[in-house]
């Protein structure tokens, strides 16, 4: 698993790869939606954070950034800072505690190699409460390279997340930006309460 050093070097003058530059139309859709202004939102992995940003100017009151390099935090902040500094978590989500109706995944799992995505995906059903749900954007999309982002595939994500939480089905984003059109799988996972 890569650590903050690394990732806080992908954060250099110009934007990683990953970063679309503004908030995930999908996403913002999703939270439009949503009247209850107070519900615990964690988004893991966040990046620069274009959604807390977005979710921050929605007026949601309870949305946790978490995230375990400092470049982006600072990114953020610096263009955000009326957002409470409480809720600025800079941790490794694999040690992370709380229980949130939501959380948001963008290409967060994309840090991870097949082989740590168990951990991961028993994290996030850990970190909800038991009406929650698992929102998010992931490549539909595996990148041969031999280091983050590496993508998936929906067959992947299926058997991964099926024994964690309840779905239909993982369809392609259809309001993705042009550049990841067609490329992107919407996630709407809701947890399953295990035995
Ligand atoms: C592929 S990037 C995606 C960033 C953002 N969500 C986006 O879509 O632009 C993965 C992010 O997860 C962060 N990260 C990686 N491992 C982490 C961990 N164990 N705990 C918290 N954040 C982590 C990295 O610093 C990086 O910002």
């Amino acid at each position: 698993m890569y650590k903050a050093d690394y990732w806080n070097e992908q954060y250099g003058d110009k934007r990683p790869g990953w970063d679309a530059g503004s908030v995930s139309i999908p996403i913002q859709t999703y939270f439009e939606q949503i009247e209850d202004k107070n519900m615990r939102i964690l988004v893991p992995g966040a990046g620069n954070a274009y959604e807390v940003e977005y979710l921050h100017a929605a007026g949601f009151r309870q949305v946790f950034l978490m995230e375990i390099a400092e470049q982006p935090i600072r990114n953020f902040l610096s263009r955000v800072p009326s957002f409470p500094r409480e809720h600025v978590l800079q941790e490794d989500f694999f040690q992370a505690h709380g229980q949130y109706d939501r959380i948001v995944e963008l290409a967060f799992i994309s840090s991870f190699r097949a082989d740590e995505r168990q951990a991961y995906a028993q994290k996030m059903h850990e970190l909800l409460e038991p009406q929650g749900k698992l929102i998010g954007l992931v490549f539909n999309h595996r990148f041969n390279l031999n280091h983050p982002p590496y993508g998936g595939n929906e067959q992947e994500y299926d058997a991964l997340f099926r024994p964690f939480f309840h779905f239909d089905a993982l369809p392609i984003a259809h309001n993705s930006i042009k550049p990841r059109a067609g490329r992107e799988i919407f996630l709407k996972l809701k947890k399953r309460l295990l035995v």
